[in-house]
């Protein structure tokens, strides 16, 4: 599978979204990753469909929503609505992870489903022939610009091994503190969607620099 940048917008400037992601669609990002926080799931608030269907309308890029929301079953006509690709859920917050995984695609979307820190891989084991992507976070959720947690890369090489074993293809997505300095340890742990908001937004360099330097970075 290629991989793929979905740039994080959490960290962009929202009073100029068109330009910003004109910018970072000119480095080379390949899907845009809407942050939906509601101050329940994670103690922050960030965005709605109404920013989902904004994105749609001024970019062309596929979209993936992760949402850190309680009770997402309640949001998953409106995100679809609003157009975005996939939608990724927590496994944490939700007692019938296989049923909302089933919604999910009931709404024409795809799938995702996603690991807190200190959430084990084999919480995804029963829903693998139901995802189109697992997104590990190596954050924990909240709040874009944290540090890396380095023990993360060692359940990105287990859910790895435990793709390598699926008949479809299953992106493996990382989400949190990636950045040119962590991405190498990333990719040898076998990640090919990187979620990066800060380093592409928030960094000295341009966003278009910015972009192409982490495109650079990881390759075909
Ligand atoms: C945390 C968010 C962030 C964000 C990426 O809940 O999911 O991880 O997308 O943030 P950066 O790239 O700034 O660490
Ligand atoms: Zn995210």
């Amino acid at each position: 599978m290629k991989k793929i940048i979905n740039a994080s917008i959490l960290n962009a400037d929202f009073a100029n979204l068109q330009d910003q992601l004109d910018q970072a669609t000119q480095g080379g990002i390949d899907w845009l990753h809407l942050d939906i926080m509601d101050g329940h799931f994670v103690p922050n608030i960030s965005m709605g469909p109404s920013m989902a269907r904004i994105c749609r309308n001024i970019s062309d890029l596929p979209m993936d929503a992760h949402l850190m929301i309680t009770n997402p079953n309640d949001f998953i006509p409106a995100f679809a609505d609003a157009g975005v690709d996939l939608i990724s859920v927590h496994v944490e917050g939700d007692a019938h992870i296989h049923r909302t995984l089933q919604n999910i695609k009931k709404n024409n979307c795809k799938a995702g489903i996603v690991l807190n820190p200190g959430t084990p891989a084999s919480a995804v084991s029963e829903v693998l022939d139901m995802v189109d992507l697992i997104l590990v976070m190596s954050v924990n959720p909240g709040f874009g610009g944290q540090k890396f947690i380095p023990s993360t890369l060692t359940k990105i090489a287990q859910l790895k091994k435990m793709i390598s074993e699926q008949k479809h293809d299953i992106y493996l997505q990382v989400d949190g503190g990636v950045n040119a300095a962590t991405l190498p340890a990333v990719l040898k742990a076998g990640a090919n969607s990187f979620v990066i908001g800060s380093a592409i937004f928030r960094n000295e360099k341009s966003i278009t620099d910015s972009a192409k330097e982490l495109k650079t970075i990881i390759g075909d």
